[in-house]
C-alpha cells in the first residue's frame, strides 16, 4: 500500500506543486484546505497533471474536532506536510490576532492529534524571514534568529520553537522544518501556479499582471539599497523545485534517516539577484516589455537575503535546478493560461 501523507493548505501556490510532485513518487495525498485562498477546482488540475485525483477535504486546521475525525476517516496517515498558514506580511501588522491564531493554533492542533493517531512526521513551511537582515551573506541555518519585522515572520519563529519543544518533551514525532526563500513560477504544464487574491503584494504576481495589462506599472521599492544596482536582493526558488524538497523530506523522515528528531534545511538556490536584474531577465526571457518605475522603499523590506544551501545540497541530496529564465517564463505561461481561462 502506498504511505498516506496529509498536506495542509494542499490547494495552495506551493501546496499543489508538492501533491503533485508526492504523487509522482508514489505517495497517496490527502488534501485539507479551507480554501481562504485557493479554489477546489486545484483539484482538478492537479488530477491532469498527474492523472491521480487526491482526496480533498474542506476543512479548517483550527477545527480540532474535524481534524481528529479526518485522521480517523483516512486512517494511516503516515506524515504530514503543514503548508496551510496565512502569509501576507502588511495584513498580518493590521490583523496581528488573525496570523498568531491561525499560524500557531492550527500547527498546534496538528502536533497534538499526530502521537495519537500514529502519524510519525511533520514537514513545516518555515521561511527565510527568520533570519531578517542576516549579518553574514550567503545566509547558513547556524545564523542568528533576528527579532521579526512582522507578526507574520513571528508566527515562522514561533511555530519552529513549538515545534522543537514539542519534540523536546518526548512526542513521538519527527520534524524537519525547511525555510524557504523566495519561491516563484508555476507548472511547466501551466495547470497550476500562483493565484493571488485582489491586487497581488509579492513581485512575480505583480510582474506579470503588468506585462499582461491587467495592471499600469510595477513599483520598484526602492533603489537606494546598499547593492550593486540599489535594489533589493532575493534568492528566487524555482516553485517545483521547492515541491521536490519536500518529498525528499517527507522519504527521510519515513525511512528513519534523519540525523536529529528536528532538522532544518535552506531551500534557496545560493544565487542572489536584485529586483532590478529579475525585470531584465524576464523581458529577456519573454520578450515582454515591462513597464516599472522606481518609488520609495516599502516598510519592513530586507535589502538583501540569499541562501547557502549547502546542508540541503548535501545531506538532502537535494539542488534547485530550474533556470530563472525558464522559471520566469513558467510564470508568465500561467499568466497567460489564466488569460485564456478568463480568470485575470
Ligand atoms: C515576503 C516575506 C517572506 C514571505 C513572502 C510571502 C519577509 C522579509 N519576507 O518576502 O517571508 O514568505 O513575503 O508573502 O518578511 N517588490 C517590488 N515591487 C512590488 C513587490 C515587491 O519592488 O510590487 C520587491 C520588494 O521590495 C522585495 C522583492 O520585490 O525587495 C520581493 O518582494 P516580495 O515578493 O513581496 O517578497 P519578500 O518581501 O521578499
Amino acid at each position: 500500500m502506498k504511505n498516506r501523507i496529509l498536506v495542509t493548505g494542499g490547494t495552495g501556490y506551493i501546496g499543489s506543486h508538492t501533491v503533485v510532485e508526492l504523487q509522482k513518487n508514489g505517495y497517496e495525498v490527502i488534501i485539507i484546505d479551507n480554501l481562504s485562498n485557493s479554489s477546489a477546482t486545484v483539484v482538478d488540475s492537479i488530477e491532469k497533471i498527474s492523472g491521480i485525483r487526491p482526496a480533498f477535504e474542506e476543512l479548517d486546521c483550527l477545527d480540532y474536532n474535524g481534524l481528529d475525525q479526518l485522521f480517523t476517516k483516512y486512517t494511516g496517515i503516515k506524515a504530514i506536510i503543514h503548508f496551510a498558514a496565512s502569509k501576507a506580511v502588511g495584513e498580518s501588522v493590521e490583523k496581528p490576532l488573525l496570523y498568531y491564531r491561525n499560524n500557531l493554533v492550527s500547527l498546534m492542533n496538528l502536533l497534538d492529534l499526530m502521537p495519537k493517531h500514529n502519524v510519525e512526521g511533520i514537514v513545516f513551511s518555515s521561511s527565510c524571514t527568520v533570519y531578517g537582515q542576516p549579518d553574514e551573506l550567503p545566509v547558513t541555518e547556524n545564523a542568528p534568529i533576528k527579532k521579526a519585522e512582522s507578526p507574520y515572520g513571528n508566527t515562522k519563529q514561533i511555530c519552529e520553537e513549538i515545534v522543537r519543544d514539542v519534540i523536546a518533551s518526548g512526542a513521538p514525532i519527527n520534524s524537519i522544518l525547511l525555510r524557504y526563500f523566495n519561491p516563484i513560477g508555476a507548472h511547466p504544464t501551466a495547470l497550476i501556479g500562483e493565484l493571488p487574491n485582489g491586487v497581488p503584494q509579492n513581485l512575480i504576481p505583480y510582474l506579470t499582471q503588468t506585462a499582461m495589462g491587467i495592471r499600469e506599472q510595477l513599483s520598484v521599492f526602492g533603489d537606494d539599497y546598499n547593492t550593486p544596482d540599489g535594489s533589493c536582493i532575493r534568492d528566487f526558488i524555482n516553485v517545483v523545485d521547492l515541491a521536490k524538497a519536500h518529498v525528499i523530506a517527507i522519504d527521510r523522515i519515513l525511512e528513519h534517516k534523519q540525523n536529529d528528531k528536528v532538522e532544518v534545511f535552506n531551500i534557496g538556490t545560493g544565487r542572489g539577484l536584485s529586483v532590478l536584474e529579475l525585470i531584465n531577465a524576464f523581458e529577456a526571457a519573454t520578450g515582454v516589455k515591462l513597464n516599472y518605475k522606481i518609488v520609495g522603499r516599502r516598510a519592513g523590506d530586507i535589502e538583501q537575503v540569499w541562501a547557502d544551501p549547502k546542508i540541503a545540497n548535501e545531506v538532502l541530496g537535494w539542488r534547485a535546478e530550474e533556470s530563472i529564465e525558464d522559471t520566469l517564463l513558467s510564470a508568465w505561461n500561467w499568466q497567460l493560461k489564466l488569460r485564456e481561462r478568463g480568470i485575470q
